[in-house]
């Protein structure tokens, strides 16, 4: 059986589906792939603590450059972005085409594009009045959350819902089930395509 998939998680905040992604590798969800590294566009993001925390290298990047160097040093061969704030070129997207993903925090094709990050999305959708929202794993392409849908989880808009509350739900039954398992898909298709020479 070749290596498992080398991954690397790309941040700018908290972390909570880094977190979700590690302890699915330490209880067995993702066996076909391994955090090699994470990648932060913010200094102080606890995400890097997280990655300390689990003897993952950890690197700030202040441009594209220095992604792609930490990437290639690290020979990552699946990107993942969990709470990635920046937009990522076209060169950055072709250089590694189907094999960058992403969590956005709402159904797309709703409430997601340019501008609709983090707690925004929730107030959108609250503002909006969907009784129902939840969280999608999509391919990366250069379209900002345009990319082919990889898993959707549905949950329940309640009434008194903040963006807060909402969010916090949304991450509890859907981002941190669904990142996961996308995370283990991708990696053992990976895993299988150098196994039978494709790569
Ligand atoms: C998550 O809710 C993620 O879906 C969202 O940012 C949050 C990051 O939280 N991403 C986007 O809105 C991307 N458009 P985390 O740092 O705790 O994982």
């Amino acid at each position: 059986m070749l290596e498992k998939t080398k991954v690397a998680v790309l941040v700018s905040g908290g972390g909570t589906n880094l977190q979700a992604i590690i302890d699915a590798e330490k209880s067995g969800i993702i066996k076909d792939g391994e955090v090699v590294l994470v990648v932060s566009s913010s200094k102080n993001a606890y995400a890097l603590t997280r990655a300390e925390q689990n003897n993952i290298k950890g690197v700030y990047a202040k441009s594209e450059a220095e992604i792609l160097q930490a990437l290639e040093e690290s020979s990552a061969e699946l990107i993942v972005l969990a709470g990635f704030l920046k937009i990522l070129s076209k060169d950055f997207i072709r250089r590694y085409e189907n094999r960058i993903i992403n969590i956005h925090p709402a159904l797309i094709p709703s409430f997601c594009g340019k501008g609709a990050y983090g707690l925004h999305v929730h107030e959108m959708a609250l503002d909006y009045g969907v009784k129902v929202t939840g969280a999608t794993v999509h391919f990366v392409n250069e379209i900002p959350d345009g990319g082919k849908i990889i898993a959707q989880k549905a949950v329940e808009v309640q009434d008194g819902d903040t963006p807060e509350i909402l969010q916090k739900r949304v991450m509890e039954q859907a981002e941190w089930v669904l990142l996961p398992q996308a995370v283990q898909q991708i990696s053992e298709e990976i895993r299988k395509g150098k196994e039978n020479g494709n790569d």
